[in-house]
């Protein structure tokens, strides 16, 4: 078993973890408060190759491993859950499925600037009555000869309104369940597709939420991914891999809460020593710690599964199931840690626990999760 990093990936962590203290830090509190979409920074983040980090270079991407896009996601969730976000659904649920599964004509037309991060994409799965229960689509993509009919309603799509390229997942063979159903590439300005108002969020607020609206989309027939009736198959495995990104996510939440605690705990006094000599404040960081290292390696070890040709279904439902617990724990944790200023925006914790939350939803709630795991421990 190997415990190090690579100089390459401790480059790319440094960078990443420099990016976010100079680039995220100084307004992310006030881009929370607006919710307020990190425009100009991911600008920078696709010129440092953040956006498009384990795509081939030969389409615009940085040629990376799983792992080092895990180190960077968790770099700058540290910092900023809303910019880390963007990064993990343009990896993980865009760029990584047209990688994939595209066709070469796909790969020239959209991955090249999705993965240099000229634009920015969007994977739209979550329907009003179809989100745990995904198989349950009601958009319907129907077969008109060269092109298709979209039709339906998807919501909580993150980068929904900043995105150029929506990967989006409908129900073409109505008889068929889940394998009649399609993923298509939709692109912003298509006769039909709008877009509905932002989400107004617990957390992760500088990100962008919207429901989408298609209403005859006229989507033509090369823009299908994959085989007729892949598109179900398509969704899951993205999410599989996903569900790495958000785990480290998690996984970065919980240790920017608990280096922000373990720094307050070491300035604050009460009863005249440092809040650290009380063993009930003391005790609190000894788990926080501990739990954030098992949680690192359920994540890394997602990574190096996926890195390493394993299936990583199970691995990476683990990380982001754990992760996630550990994040919202710790997050709550810390804020206790600070006390009152805790409960204020401007020692960042308040954000980190409200950020922290989605994490257990999206991408598959905990119970979806659960669901992942004890099929997979329980099959034969
Ligand atoms: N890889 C390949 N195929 C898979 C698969 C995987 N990981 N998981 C399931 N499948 C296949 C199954 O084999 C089955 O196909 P066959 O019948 O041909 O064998 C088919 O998919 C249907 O699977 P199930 O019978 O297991 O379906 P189910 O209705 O019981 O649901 C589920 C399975 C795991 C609960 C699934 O519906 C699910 O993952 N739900 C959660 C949805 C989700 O994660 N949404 C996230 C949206 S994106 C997002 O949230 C982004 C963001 O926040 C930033
Ligand atoms: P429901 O499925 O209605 O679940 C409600 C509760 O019931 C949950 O606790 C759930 O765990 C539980 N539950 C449901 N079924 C079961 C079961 N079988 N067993 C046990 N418990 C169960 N989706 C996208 O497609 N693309 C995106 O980019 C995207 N971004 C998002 C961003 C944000 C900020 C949010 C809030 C959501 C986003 N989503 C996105 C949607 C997200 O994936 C769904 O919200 C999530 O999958 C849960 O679906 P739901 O909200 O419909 O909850």
């Amino acid at each position: 078993m190997e415990f190090t990093l690579s100089e390459e990936q401790l480059m790319i962590q440094q960078a990443a973890r420099d990016f976010a203290e100079t680039e995220l830090l100084p307004e992310v509190i006030e881009r929370d408060d607006a919710q307020r979409f990190p425009k100009e920074q991911v600008k920078k983040m696709g010129e440092l190759g953040f956006l498009g980090m384990m795509v081939d270079t030969k389409y615009g991407g940085s040629g990376m491993d799983t792992l080092s896009y895990v180190l960077v996601m968790e770099e700058l969730s540290k910092i900023d859950a809303s910019a880390s976000v963007i990064v993990s659904v343009n990896n993980s649920l865009v760029c990584w499925g047209l990688e994939t599964y595209g066709t070469e004509e796909q790969k020239q037309k959209y991955l090249t600037r999705l993965a240099s991060g000229e634009i920015i994409g969007a994977f739209c799965l979550s329907e009003p009555e179809a989100g745990s229960d995904a198989t349950s689509q009601k958009t319907t993509a129907l077969d008109k000869g060269d092109h298709y009919v979209l039709n339906g309603t998807k919501n909580w799509i993150t980068n929904g309104g900043t995105a150029e390229v929506y990967l989006v997942i409908a129900q073409t063979h109505l008889d068929k369940g889940h394998k009649g159903i399609n993923a298509f590439i939709v692109e912003k300005g298509m006769e039909g597709f709008e877009i509905g108002p932002k989400e107004n969020k617990l957390g992760i607020r500088g990100s962008d939420t919207h429901s989408l609206m298609f209403n005859d989309v006229k989507v033509p027939k090369e823009n299908r991914i994959g085989e007729d009736g892949f598109g179900f198959k398509f969704a899951m495995k993205t999410l599989a891999g996903g569900r790495i990104g958000i785990a480290a996510q998690a996984l970065g939440i919980a240790a920017g809460a608990y280096e922000l605690a373990k720094k307050y705990s070491k300035e604050r006094k009460a009863f005249g020593t440092e809040i650290k000599n009380h063993q009930a404040i003391a005790f609190k960081l000894a788990d926080m710690h501990t739990k954030i290292a098992a949680a690192r390696h359920l994540v890394y070890k997602a990574a190096w599964d996926k890195d390493n040709d394993n299936n990583y279904d199970l691995s990476g439902a683990m990380a982001k199931l754990y992760a996630s617990e550990v994040a919202m724990e710790t997050a709550v944790e810390a804020v206790q840690v600070h006390g009152g200023n805790g409960f204020v925006k401007d020692y960042h914790v308040e954000r980190l626990m409200r950020d922290a939350k989605i994490t257990q939803i999206y991408e598959g709630t905990s119970e979806i999760q659960k669901i992942v795991i004890s099929r997979s421990i329980l099959r034969d």
